[in-house]
């Protein structure tokens, strides 16, 4: 094992973790559907690449309402993926390679298909079947209007009323009722299946909606004044974390949290000693491509995980926004899920020149990497024929957002084979679209001058120089839009997003350029590069 692959306990204070969306990424049975033959076949792909970990998103049994957020059973794999012996052989065959395993696991709500929900309808109105969940009566003089006036996540009502007269409570779609983290079974059933996916030897454990899972016994109406917030971020969540890490520890396991707060103070709060490991940096992930911008991204985050020791993560997509290329490409590089409309113009060469850079600073700063499947090909976002759409944002948005499929279409392997080598005999479950073969892996692996290429050689100049990941940072003095930072041990990083071509500080080495320097060695814009002093 080399490098920071087995450097210790530590080794989640450093690492590069690669999202799978199982579903999208190979096709082993040829069914349409991604699976775990599909990824077993390809972890060849991910060593190469170098990642130190896999985070699955959800591979569980499921209707597959919302794409697997909506679990019917945590502790069985979706027929449609494989069975719970492959995801054990795969957790071992990662092993082998020197990559662990972090599973995805949905605590704020379950499946309507799920055991204890199906229980509850069954059971009626006033059952203690019913308290696993928020069953509340209506408004009105008939209780034909919603408890409260809160709304869903996915935009529209998030109560969904049963024929017996009662509502029950769903922050996501109707298909994702929300569980009462109030009842004592609720919590013992969680830390029952963490410890189940541990003894099963996985290192980690993604928290999804981590921040949503409480909620005000009273679940009352949202006003501008009402603090705190009735289910956002309350204080009874930090006493559910303290219980989780503690089974964590029994395994050297360790978590990631899907934690969207604004607050730095109270995001950091989730990040002490005793909670979770870690945070997806949302701040980071939404900020435009904008030097002072940025800067000011990397200098919260920093400081607000400074007090709690945590280390910082560094993410430029996932499964649920706008791909990179595509919104660097774009006249507003921020991201924000109201502001996704369709039709935006992308001059996509530009958006892929400034990944390219922003892959060099986001593996540059200290802290963790997460790398979302296909961000290595520097696939763009795809356009989804309106009948082939299937996430849930898109209708209950009314048809206006453009949904989050774009991001989650089937991964091309190879160039000359149907369906760009995605393994599928028929149509793949999503479409991909005209000219997706161009961005092939086989392709790419042959071509120097890759996004693949630039990835592969990125990570093992991480793995092998010093100076990377967890560990201090000091900003250079360096002229307006350029970001010049030092590392540890005479590491430098410069990314240029000023017009101007910019003068390189003293160095000895250039480890690895986004894009080539100028004739007179200067960095152009749009362009990061690695130092050596
Ligand atoms: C966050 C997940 O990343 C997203 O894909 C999902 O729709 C929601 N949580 C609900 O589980």
């Amino acid at each position: 094992m080399e490098g920071s692959r087995h450097s210790g306990d530590d080794w989640w204070r450093s690492a590069v973790i690669y999202q799978v969306y199982v579903r999208s990424f190979a096709d082993g049975d040829g069914d349409g559907t991604g699976d775990l033959a599909g990824v077993r076949a390809r972890l060849p792909h991910l060593a190469e690449l170098g990642v130190d970990a896999l985070w699955f998103t959800p591979w569980y049994v499921s209707p597959l309402a919302d794409g697997g957020y909506d679990v019917a059973d945590y502790r069985a794999i979706d027929p449609a993926f494989g069975t719970l012996a492959e995801a054990e052989k795969l957790i071992a065959e990662a092993q082998d390679l020197g990559i662990r395993t972090i599973v995805d696991i949905v605590p704020n709500h379950v499946s309507d298909q799920h055991p204890w929900f199906r229980a509850a309808l069954a059971a009626g109105p006033g059952s203690p079947e019913r308290r696993l969940f928020h069953f509340r009566p209506g408004r009105g003089a008939h209780g034909e209007l919603p408890p409260n006036n809160w709304a869903s996540e996915f935009g529209g009502v998030p109560w969904t009323r049963l024929d017996d007269g009662d509502w029950y409570l769903h922050l996501f779609a109707a298909q994702q009722p929300d569980l009462n983290w109030a009842h004592p079974a609720v919590r013992q059933e969680h830390e029952d299946v963490l410890r189940f996916w541990f003894e099963r030897g996985v290192a980690g454990v993604r928290i999804d909606s981590a921040a949503l899972l409480a909620k005000d016994p009273e679940l009352p109406d949202i006003t501008p004044d009402r603090t705190p917030h009735p289910y956002l971020d309350r204080d009874e969540l930090h006493d559910i974390y303290r219980s989780w890490r503690a089974v964590a520890d029994a395994y050297d396991g360790i978590f990631v949290g899907e934690v969207w707060l604004p607050d730095s103070e109270r995001f950091a709060r989730y990040l002490r000693p005793d909670e979770l490991h870690t945070a997806f940096n949302f701040t980071f992930l939404t900020a435009p491509w904008d030097a002072a911008s940025l800067r000011t991204a990397i200098d919260n985050t920093l400081a607000e995980h400074a007090p709690v020791g945590a280390p910082a993560t560094w993410v430029l997509c996932n499964h649920d926004v706008t791909r990179t290329v595509t919104r660097y490409g774009r006249a507003d590089t921020g991201f924000a899920f109201a502001d996704k409309v369709f039709g935006t113009p992308t001059d996509l060469r530009l958006g892929t020149r400034r990944a390219r850079a922003a892959a060099l600073l986001s593996l540059a700063l200290p802290g963790a990497v997460y790398l979302y499947q296909g961000e290595e090909l520097g696939l763009p976002e795809a356009d989804i024929p309106l009948d082939r759409i299937q996430d849930p944002m898109h209708a209950r948005s009314g048809g206006t957002d453009p949904g989050r499929d774009g991001c989650r279409v089937p991964l091309p392997w190879a160039a000359g084979e149907p369906y760009a080598g995605f393994g599928s005999v028929g149509e793949p479950w999503l479409p991909q679209p005209p000219g997706w073969s161009t961005y092939a892996a086989d392709v790419q692996a042959a071509d120097p001058g890759s996004v693949l290429s630039l990835y592969r050689e990125a990570l093992r100049l991480r793995r092998t120089e010093t100076g990377f990941g967890d560990g201090a940072l000091h900003w250079l003095p360096s002229a307006e839009g350029i970001l010049a930072f030092a590392r540890p041990t005479g590491l430098t990083c410069v990314v240029n997003l000023s017009p101007e071509p910019a003068v390189l500080p003293h160095h000895r080495e250039v480890l690895l350029a986004s894009d080539p320097l100028d004739a007179e060695g200067r960095l152009p814009q749009d362009t990061a590069v690695w130092l050596r002093d």
